[in-house]
């Protein structure tokens, strides 16, 4: 994934939970905007997995694109670079028939002269849906509560929900034999960069066991890729455990954060993320080599001592060879990552359907094999919605 070079500033919204009460989900509607996967409950997120997984069997086994975004247009805000959330969005609106345009960094005014809100506020008057890349959380939140219309969040220094439904699909598509999403655990390895903390969302929101196996002062608990003093950053890590803990709660998973290797043992999917960057210009001193080398590097020995048939997992990009070793990376039984970089589009083609404003699906004279699954799906969602 791409590393931000500066680290935030404090959070101006952390995360709010909703829809819970004393331990238990309540029902509540979808939320306008896809900011956070702790604004959505386990039923919402599986029903917009199961429209993705739907979809992506429709065009890829039938050829069949449901034209949901039929003339609706996507704007797509990045202040950074990227490969595949740029892609997967672009090419996803294309297949619900819709529209994608691209402003890369500094092509549109965006909290400069103009105030975050009054832009957000005519993006929301010209276009259908929203999507942004930003260098600090709170301008996708600004872009949200200014906006009319449905804005995604594709990735800030705090989380990277996107990436999250990409890799739960992933997960879904290769549960171990006999086991549900629920019986599996995720051990994310090294550093806690925003996707990592977002694995930490995403496996406890479903009920799943969720492991950090990463060095002291580099763990979610420690404040994950939060800047400021000790004192602050442990008060941070603290409210993430705490989110955590109320999705665990909720859900029956669990977390376990240590930098005892033993952690690993039994993992299902093995997932790292890359070292370079997060610290360059904010850390003084400080090596990742040092710090992660050898000890944190995915290699097929790690990959077994986990179990013999544990999947690994990374958003990429990956830094071959620092992080994940070849052998492992390019294992056609053991890697996932390829297969999860695709998922990316088919994961955000369903939360364009859902949040968008869809247009009727009109395949009335036409036959396919998902088109029951499909129009399940999308009753689901609708469901949800009322
Ligand atoms: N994983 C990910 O977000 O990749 P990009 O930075 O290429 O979009």
């Amino acid at each position: 994934m791409m590393v931000l070079s500066t680290r935030g500033v404090m959070f101006e919204r952390l995360i709010v939970i909703v829809g819970t009460t004393g331990g238990k989900e309540i029902d509540m509607a979808l939320p306008k905007d896809f900011i956070d996967t702790n604004d959505f409950t386990k039923e919402q997120i599986l029903a917009i997995e199961d429209l993705g997984l739907a979809m992506k069997k429709a065009i890829k086994v039938d050829g069949y694109y449901p034209h949901l975004l039929r003339n609706k247009s996507l704007g797509m805000i990045f202040q950074q670079v990227s490969t595949r959330t740029r892609l997967s969005f672009e090419t996803a609106m294309t297949d619900l028939g819709g529209h994608a345009q691209f402003y890369g960094p500094g092509t549109i005014q965006l909290g400069g002269h103009e105030s975050l809100g009054d832009t957000a506020r005519v993006m929301g008057s010209l276009l259908d849906i929203m999507m942004a890349r930003v260098d600090r959380h709170k301008d996708v939140v600004g872009l949200a509560e200014g906006s009319a219309v449905p804005v995604i969040n594709g990735m800030s220094e705090f989380n990277h929900p996107t990436q999250e439904m990409g890799d739960l699909m992933t997960m879904l598509e290769n549960l171990p034999e006999g086991k549900k999403i629920e019986d599996c655990t995720l051990a994310f390895i090294g550093d806690a960069t925003q996707v990592c903390l977002s694995l930490m969302f995403i496996c406890s929101k479903i009920g799943m066991k969720f492991v950090q196996f990463g060095p002291k002062g580099h763990q979610i608990c420690d404040g994950a890729l939060h800047v400021g003093t000790e004192e602050e950053r442990a008060e941070f890590g603290k409210k993430l455990m705490e989110i955590g803990d109320e999705n665990c709660k909720l859900s029956g998973g669990s977390i376990v954060i240590s930098d005892d290797i033993e952690c690993i043992k039994g993992a299902d999917f093995i997932y790292t993320d890359v070292w370079y960057g997060l610290y360059d210009e904010e850390v003084e001193g400080e090596n990742y080599m040092d710090v992660f080398y050898p000890k944190y590097q995915v290699t097929m020995d790690m990959m077994n001592f986990a179990g013999p048939n544990s999947k690994f997992m990374h958003c990429l990009p990956a830094t071959r060879n620092e992080e994940v070793a070849d052998e492992v990376m390019d294992d056609p039984e053991r890697s996932l990552c390829w297969v999860e970089a695709e998922n990316r589009k088919h994961s955000i083609r369903a939360l364009l359907a859902t949040l968008g404003a869809r247009t009727p699906l009109n395949d009335e004279g036409v036959e396919y094999s998902a088109k029951a699954e499909l129009h399940a799906a999308l009753d689901k969602i609708c469901e949800l919605q009322a």
